[in-house]
């Protein structure tokens, strides 16, 4: 039997870590190339470390190292040493976020809002700011920068995240209260998308979940329920472009934001290195996002694919430079090259093989008792007790929806059982 360690590096969540150990736990071990192979799963907890001590994991899904720096130097650490597979690796990360993905996505001829990064409005934190800024930094004009893009524009930081610093601007006015207050705030100003329609997708390795979101709603209210919601053009080009960044910036957990118009599809945030999988905010897709965690990990550890953390640029370059080639074909191009990287055909083989008993071993799961208190715990967890009862009946009308339409999908009813 091989042995492999899965560690969880966790801030404040508690429900999906739990999803996630008892999915791997009722899956048992896995049939492999060299036998059976068995999977352990441990909170990483934070110490000191030499640079020279072994890690005890063979992967790594980190949730922490976005804000915590001991977490991250560690994670770098045990990639670059000791070729831990990483959901997400800090290299692909830390230097590539929403700023570097626009450039990534402009030079690839995806149809990104018209962008403009403009200088901090305040003085930042460095004793050689003043003298380096007066010497070099020249005066601009905010209006006129604003006008050319037009109104009503977006102004939001660089490196985003959590709507942190963003708003929606409709004149001169909001747009200086806007920047008064960015304050030490790297930001880009980008054309507003009058969209019909906001795609969310949560990607997974090779697996993307498109999903109709609605921006303005409470949390819990988010994610819709509706299948179909894009012309099938839109669909497919949506996951291509996630599937196509994810590849090219090697980041395997990610969530992608796209605003569809007539048609046209813009990617306006494609860079969330610890995307939301919370039960109470994914509910219905919950199961979809614990199945693919469990199914991309299990294959990475099990087939023992390495992390790649070369870019490979040129290669994704060239199909942009291709004269004759239209979009649509340049999509099609990409798209092969991101399958290729996550070894998609591969990956559908072995689910279909070694983890064919997920899908029934996921809907017993949520069916049964244990899940049920999960839900009710997390609930208890997230909101104020006036509001758990409401709560755990709306979750639970939720997932009472997945299971009917699950149990048609796979034609097997589910064994409602606990432990
Ligand atoms: N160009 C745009 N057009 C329309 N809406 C936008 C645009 N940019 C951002 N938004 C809105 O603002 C929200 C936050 O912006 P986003 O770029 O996703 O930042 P964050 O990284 O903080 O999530 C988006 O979910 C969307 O509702
Ligand atoms: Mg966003």
């Amino acid at each position: 039997m091989t042995r492999h360690t899965i560690g969880l590096l966790l801030g404040t969540e508690d429900d999906w870590p739990s999803a996630f150990t008892e999915i791997l736990r009722r899956l048992g071990p896995v049939e492999g190339p060299g036998g059976p192979h068995a999977f352990d799963v441990e909170r990483i907890t934070i110490e000191p470390f030499s640079l020279r001590d072994k890690p005890r994991y063979d992967l790594v899904i980190d949730r922490l190292a976005y804000w915590y720096y001991v977490p991250r130097e560690w994670l770098k650490k045990v990639a670059m040493m000791d070729s831990v597979y990483l959901l997400n690796s800090p290299f692909t990360f830390q230097s590539m976020e929403k700023h570097a993905a626009y450039c990534a996505m402009m030079r690839l001829g995806l149809k990104v809002p018209e962008t403009v990064l403009v200088p901090y409005k305040n003085p930042i934190d460095n004793s050689r700011y003043v003298y380096t800024a007066a010497r070099y930094n020249q005066p601009f004009d905010l209006d006129a920068i604003a006008q050319k893009i037009g109104y009503p524009l977006f102004m939001k930081p660089y490196d985003g995240g959590a709507w942190r610093g963003v708003s929606r601007i409709r004149d001169a006015t909001e747009l200086h209260a806007a920047y008064d207050a960015s304050g030490e705030m790297l930001m880009h100003l980008q054309k507003a998308i009058d969209y019909d329609v906001f795609a969310r997708s949560l990607s997974i390795g090779a697996e993307t979940m498109v999903m109709k979101f609605l921006p303005d709603q409470p949390m819990h209210l988010r994610y819709a329920v509706e299948h179909d919601f894009l012309p099938p053009d839109a669909g497919l080009e949506v996951v291509t472009i996630s599937k196509l960044v994810n590849a090219f910036f090697r980041w395997e957990f990610n969530s992608c934001e796209t605003l569809v118009k007539g048609g046209e599809v813009y990617p306006i945030d494609y860079a969330n290195a610890c995307p939301d999988v919370a039960l109470t905010s994914l509910h219905y897709y919950f199961p979809w996002a614990m199945k693919a965690l469990v199914k991309w990990t299990v294959f990475a550890l099990v087939t023992g694919r390495r992390a790649r953390l070369d870019l490979e640029t040129d290669r994704y370059f060239a199909i942009a430079d291709e004269p004759g080639m239209s979009y649509g074909e340049k999509l099609g191009e990409y798209r092969k090259l991101a399958d290729a990287y996550f070894d998609t055909e591969l990956y559908q083989d072995f689910c279909a093989t070694s983890l064919a008993r997920l899908d029934q071993l996921v809907l017993d799961w949520i069916t049964g008792p244990d899940f049920d208190q999960l839900l009710v715990r997390t609930v208890q967890a997230v909101y104020p007790e006036h509001e758990h009862d409401q709560f755990i009946a709306h979750l639970r009308g939720l997932m009472e929806l997945w299971v009917r339409e699950e149990t048609a999908r796979l034609g097997y009813q589910p064994v409602k059982k606990g432990d």
